[in-house]
């Protein structure tokens, strides 16, 4: 981590983020050709070919990229194991989100636990609302939402963060596909498109 700034957050903490949610997303394709393929061609995000939680220094960039801190409200849109939330709890604001299924709840849960065991704060296990759905979540209290899903999936939770969003409230794509930078030109005219940052995330303001 030496290289990267780290927000004001304690270099050990983040160490102790990495090790619990090791990015083993191309650890799992070694050795398999036609994963390696896929890759190359750039659709084994959409695909799902891969499983690659979010990467802790990318959360962290982008959170505080959008002043996430005290006093704010997160809403993760698919919570996975939980890195988003357990880096918002350390940035100091309040987090929950759904997660529709039940084993990966249940993974965060341990991440947490694990997390917790290393004198690591961390969200409440309430925070992760099991079993919710992303398109009847309420997110009209939350200053930010954080969305990473699948290529095709993106812009109906797009197009409901513009209609449920609260008004001054921002939405982070993690990974934007195609399809979801053209659901945004449908909102031109309420949208603020901030950019990208490293070209892993668009930023959206609701007005
Ligand atoms: C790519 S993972 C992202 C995990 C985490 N937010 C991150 O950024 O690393 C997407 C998660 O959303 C969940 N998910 C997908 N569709 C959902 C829906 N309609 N409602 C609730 N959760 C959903 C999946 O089960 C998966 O755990």
């Amino acid at each position: 981590m030496s290289n990267l700034d780290t927000y004001g957050i304690d270099e050990s903490v983040i160490a102790h983020l990495t090790e619990v949610y090791q990015d083993r997303g191309l650890e799992s394709i070694m050795g398999d050709e036609d994963k390696i393929e896929s890759m190359l061609r750039g659709i084994a995000f959409s695909k799902g070919l891969i499983h690659a939680p979010a990467r802790i220094q990318h959360i962290i960039q982008l959170l505080s990229y959008v002043g996430f801190g005290p006093g704010k409200t997160m809403v993760d849109w698919g919570v996975g194991y939980g890195p988003v939330l357990a880096v918002g709890k350390i940035m100091g604001g309040e987090v929950s989100g759904p997660e529709a299924h039940c084993q990966t709840a249940m993974v965060a849960l341990q991440k947490f636990q694990e997390l917790r065991r290393r004198g690591v704060p961390t969200p409440p296990d309430s925070s992760i609302k099991i079993g919710a759905d992303i398109m009847e979540y309420d997110i009209s209290n939350a200053d930010v939402v954080w969305l990473y899903a699948m290529a095709k999936q993106q812009p109906k939770f797009v197009q409901r963060f513009y209609n449920f969003g609260k008004s001054d409230g921002k939405l982070i794509v993690y990974r934007p596909s195609l399809e979801c930078y053209q659901t945004v030109l449908k909102f031109t005219q309420r949208a603020t498109f901030e950019g990208s940052i490293h070209d892993v995330a668009m930023i959206l303001n609701k007005n």
